[in-house]
């Protein structure tokens, strides 16, 4: 058959060699994949059973980067998200529905706790948020109708380390499930799953993309039948992680190790220089023994990543911890964490509920590659515009 130039547009015979052997995963972008006849065609989204049969199901390279993750959490099945915020909304509506009832903890990343009060409370789902240090104590709080627990070790902003094992024997007990938000860790200083953890999400956004600019979530599990609850959810909510954000991730795995460890090290020396400050009252990073549950960090994860917290003593105005702020020059202003550049936020956490009464006098820090001590004088020049 010839063909017009036109159809060689998309139906062309160019031939390239073949065996290209490249050490980078290549990209894979696509909606439509090619059935090989019509009784083959099937809407089915387990493409690790039934083969490749629609890009919102992952490409190759989404499923490569799937297991390379499940592979490090030591999981059965991963299922990646187009943010972690996805990743929390897809466990949510995978695992709940109208009645049910969910613990989370009173620490746990803001839009979180938003997605329970305010959307899935239209659904009949209802929340109670519990104090992060519980322990063992939760199991007053699980209810008949309580289906799901939400971890998230250490807790945003305040850093509470969560007593995970005595968590989930309380669950398991009652035959409800525990869901850990592991992004602090990486996903690798702590073993969620040896801790029997039900299922594990991370924002891959933070450290394993590492360079803040992709949006990647994923959703981790041993059991089959919650695989096979989160995938179904997957197919019909839609979400589709983005092959370009995989392959950034999947080259930013490539370097995770000496990126923690630089951000472990700079984060610790920084942390301990802010607890000789006279401004400072509070070092919230797990490896301090001034954070809320340091001895938990001390018995189950494997080491630090670069987030932690500060708390200024009484006497700084709002204003005055945002001038501290504002007068970083290194530290950049913004969300998310986990990626080269140091950042810096300040919170009032005054307006949340069962939170420490930290209220305006708390900043959170994201520790990046920047030389330690370059860091070290732009936190010492900004703490004097603090002006207590
Ligand atoms: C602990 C935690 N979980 C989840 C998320 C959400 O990740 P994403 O920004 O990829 O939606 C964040 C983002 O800051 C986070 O800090």
């Amino acid at each position: 058959m010839t063909k017009s130039w036109k159809t060689r547009l998309i139906h062309s015979d160019a031939k390239i060699p073949q065996g290209y052997g490249s050490l980078a995963t290549p990209t894979y972008r696509g909606s439509t994949t090619i059935f090989p006849s019509a009784a083959r065609v099937a809407d089915t989204w387990d493409q690790w059973r039934v083969g490749y049969t629609y890009g919102l199901y992952g490409t190759p390279t989404n499923l490569e980067l799937a297991a390379r993750v499940c592979e490090l959490e030591s999981g059965k099945h991963t299922i990646l998200t187009p943010g972690g915020q996805a990743a929390i909304s897809l466990i949510n509506l995978a695992l709940l529905q109208s009645g049910d009832h969910m613990l989370v903890p009173a620490s746990v990343y803001y839009p979180n706790r938003k997605l329970a009060t305010r959307l899935l409370s239209r659904f009949g789902v209802s929340t109670d948020f519990y104090d992060p240090c519980i322990g063992s104590g939760i199991s007053s709080l699980i209810q008949d109708h309580t289906r799901l627990i939400w971890c998230e070790s250490p807790g945003s902003i305040t850093m509470e380390v969560q007593d995970l094992p005595a968590i989930v024997a309380a669950a398991h007990a009652r035959n409800v499930k525990v869901v850990l938000d592991n992004t602090w860790s990486a996903g690798v200083l702590l073993d969620a799953f040896t801790h029997s953890v039900d299922v594990t999400m991370q924002a891959l956004t933070k450290y394993i993309g590492g360079h803040s600019d992709i949006l990647l979530g994923s959703i981790t599990v041993r059991d089959e039948a919650l695989y096979q609850r989160l995938g179904a959810a997957q197919q019909v909510i839609g979400c589709a992680a983005s092959p370009d954000d995989c392959s950034l991730a999947l080259r930013g795995l490539q370097s995770l190790a000496v990126r923690l460890a630089a951000i472990e090290s700079s984060a610790l020396a920084i942390a301990r220089w802010l607890s000789s400050r006279p401004e400072v009252a509070l070092v919230l990073h797990p490896a301090l023994e001034s954070c809320p549950g340091h001895e938990l960090w001390k018995r189950d994860f494997l080491g630090s990543s670069g987030v932690f917290s500060i708390v200024f003593k009484p006497g700084p105005t709002q204003e005055q911890v945002f001038a501290f702020v504002d007068a970083l020059k290194l530290f950049k202003v913004g969300y998310s964490w986990g990626g080269v550049t140091s950042l810096a936020v300040a919170y009032d956490i005054g307006r949340i509920p069962g939170r420490p009464p930290y209220e305006h006098r708390i900043v959170r820090l994201n520790i990046g590659l920047e030389a330690t001590a370059d860091l070290i004088s732009d936190l010492e020049q900004a703490l004097a515009k603090l002006a207590v």
